[in-house]
C-alpha cells in the first residue's frame, strides 16, 4: 500500500490559533482525506512548539509558570483542530519526554560526529522568529515580520556546522530529489543558499525552557533544532537514524514563506548529518494579511478560526479558508470578503442547489440512486497533485453553477407539474451532477458531503433543515 506522510509545522503556543495556522492545518486535512481516499496508507501529523524564550516570556507575561502556561495553550489548538474537524493521526507536543529524549540523543550524535563546536555567539537575535539575524534580514534595523529591534547578544554557544552541508542541500534542491514548491520559492532559496550558509548557533545558555544539551547541562538546545525533530518524533521515532519509522520521509510538508528559509537550509542539513533520507516536498502556501495589514492582536484585526466556525459552520469555515488564498499569492481576509463568499457560494448556490431539487424531486415523487457518479475528473486530480485547492474548489463550483443554471433554463418548477417525463430526465441530471459534486467535497468538507449524499439516497430532507442558512 502507498504511503502518504503530511506534516504542518509545529506551532508556537504563545498565544491560541488565529486563520493561518488554520490554514495550514485545514489544507493538511484536505490532502490527507483526499490521500486516504485514494487508497493510500496515510499519516498525519500536527502539533506544538512550546520551548524557547518567546514561550518563556508568553508565561511569565501570563503570570503562568511555564509548563502550566503550554498544557493550557496546547489544549487550545487541539481544541481548535477538533472544531474544525481535522483528522490529524498524531499531536506532537515538544514537552513530550519522549521528543525530549529522541532530541538529546541526536544532539549526542552530532556531537560525536564532531559536528558541534563551542565559540561565542556575537549577533542579533528575534525572539519573535525564534532566529538569528543579520543585518540583511532588517528593515531599518526592525526584523521584517515582527517589526522589532533584535536584540544584541554575546554568549558562548555551540555551533553546528551548517557551512559543510550547504553544497549537498543545493544540490538536492536543484534535482529536485528535496522539492521546493512552488518554482518562485525554490529559485529564492537556490540564490540564498548559493550565497553560502554559515554555521549556526544550536544552543542558549540563558533560556532556560528548554531541553538541557546532553553534553554540557549549562546550555538548552536552541528550539529550532529540537522542532525540527518533531516531524520524527511525532511518528514514534526515539532517536536513532537507523531505526527509522515506516512512514518516513514526509511526502509534503506544508508551512508558509515565513519559515521556509530555515526548512530548507537547517533542517535538510541536520537530516544529511544524521544520514536519514529527506523530505519529497516542501510546500509553501501563501501568507493571509487583513485589510491589507499584518495579522496582530495589538491592532485588532485578528480572524479567528473559532469564530469563523461559529459563524459559517465547520464546513463553512473550511471551505472559506480553502478559496481564500490563489496560489503563490498572499491573501487578504476580513470578515466582510468571508460573508459574502459565504453567502454567494455556500447559502445561495450549493444549499439552494439542493433544497429546490429535493423540494422540485418531491413534487413527482421522483427518486434516484447514487451510483451514477462521473468519478473524480483528471483536472481534479493534478490540481490535487499541485496542490491547489482554491482551483479544485472552483472546478467544484462550475458544476454547482451549470445545475443551478439548468433549473432555470429548464423551469423545472413548470415541468414537475406539466411534463413529468422531461421533468424526471432534468432530475436524473441534477441528481448525478449533485452526487458528484457530494464525492469532490468530502475531503474539503466531510459532513456535509456525508450529508447530501444521504439525502440523494433518502430523497428527504429534514422538515426545516437548511444546509447552510444565510449569515
Ligand atoms: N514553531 C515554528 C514552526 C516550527 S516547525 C518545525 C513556527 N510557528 S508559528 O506558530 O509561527 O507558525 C508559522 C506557520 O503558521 C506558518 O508557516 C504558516 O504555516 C502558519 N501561519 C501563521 N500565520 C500565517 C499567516 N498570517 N498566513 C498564512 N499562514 C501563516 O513558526
Amino acid at each position: 500500500m502507498e504511503k502518504f506522510y503530511i506534516t504542518t509545522p509545529i506551532y508556537y503556543v504563545n498565544d491560541k490559533p488565529h486563520v493561518g495556522h488554520a490554514y495550514t492545518t485545514v489544507l493538511a486535512d484536505v490532502l490527507a482525506r483526499w490521500h486516504k481516499l485514494q487508497g493510500k496508507k496515510v499519516f498525519f501529523s500536527a502539533g506544538t512548539d512550546e520551548h524557547g524564550a518567546k514561550i518563556e516570556t508568553a508565561a511569565i507575561g501570563d503570570g503562568k509558570n511555564p509548563q502550566e502556561f503550554v498544557d493550557e495553550k496546547a489544549k487550545a489548538f487541539q481544541l481548535a483542530w477538533k472544531k474544525l474537524n481535522i483528522s490529524y493521526d498524531n499531536f506532537i507536543r515538544t514537552t513530550d519526554k519522549k521528543h525530549e529524549q529522541a532530541a538529546a540523543g541526536v544532539l549526542n550524535i552530532l556531537h560525536e560526529k564532531r559536528l558541534v563546536y563551542q565559540d561565542t555567539y556575537k549577533g542579533l537575535y528575534c525572539q519573535g522568529c525564534e532566529q538569528y539575524k543579520t543585518e540583511d534580514d532588517l528593515i531599518d534595523g526592525k526584523c521584517a515580520d515582527h517589526q522589532v529591534k533584535p536584540e544584541l547578544m554575546e554568549e558562548k554557544s555551540y555551533f553546528f556546522n551548517l557551512a559543510k552541508f550547504g553544497n549537498m542541500v543545493l544540490e538536492k534542491i536543484e534535482t529536485d530529489e528535496f522539492k521546493i514548491e512552488p518554482a518562485e520559492r525554490k529559485n529564492e532559496i537556490i540564490s540564498f543558499i548559493q550565497g553560502g550558509l554559515k554555521d549556526i548557533s544550536i544552543s542558549r545558555k540563558n533560556v532556560k525552557w528548554g531541553i538541557p544539551l546532553p553534553f554540557d547541562k549549562d546550555f538548552t538546545i536552541y528550539v529550532w533544532i529540537e522542532a525540527f525533530l518533531s516531524y520524527l518524533t511525532s511518528l514514534g521515532w526515539k532517536g536513532s537514524p537507523n531505526k527509522l519509522p515506516a512512514m518516513w520521509p514526509p511526502d509534503i510538508q506544508l508551512m508558509s514563506k515565513d519559515i521556509l528559509r530555515v526548512h530548507a537550509t537547517i533542517w535538510p542539513a541536520l537530516l544529511l548529518a544524521l544520514d536519514i533520507p529527506l523530505p519529497q516536498k516542501i510546500f509553501v502556501h501563501g501568507y493571509f494579511m487583513a485589510n491589507g495589514q499584518k495579522m496582530s492582536k495589538s491592532l485588532g484585526n485578528v480572524i479567528w478560526p473559532e469564530e469563523m466556525v461559529e459563524k459559517f459552520g465547520v464546513d463553512g469555515a473550511r471551505y472559506l479558508l480553502m478559496s481564500s488564498l490563489a496560489p503563490g499569492h498572499d491573501g487578504d481576509i476580513s470578515w466582510e470578503k468571508l460573508t459574502e463568499k459565504y453567502n454567494a457560494d455556500l447559502a445561495n448556490g450549493l444549499g439552494n442547489l439542493i433544497s429546490r431539487t429535493i423540494v422540485l424531486a418531491q413534487k413527482i415523487n421522483f427518486k434516484c440512486g447514487v451510483d451514477k457518479n462521473k468519478g473524480i475528473s483528471e483536472r481534479i486530480k493534478n490540481l490535487y497533485e499541485e496542490i491547489k485547492p482554491r482551483e479544485i474548489l472552483e472546478e467544484i463550483w462550475k458544476e454547482i453553477n451549470w445545475a443551478n443554471k439548468y433549473i432555470e433554463e429548464k423551469k423545472l418548477w413548470e415541468l414537475v407539474k406539466n411534463d413529468e417525463d422531461e421533468a424526471k430526465k432534468v432530475l436524473d441530471e441534477l441528481f448525478i451532477t449533485i452526487g458528484d459534486v457530494a464525492e469532490n467535497l468530502r475531503p474539503f468538507m466531510p459532513d456535509i458531503a456525508q450529508r447530501i449524499l444521504q439525502i440523494l439516497e433518502s430523497g428527504e430532507m429534514t422538515k426545516g433543515e437548511v444546509l447552510f442558512p444565510r449569515v
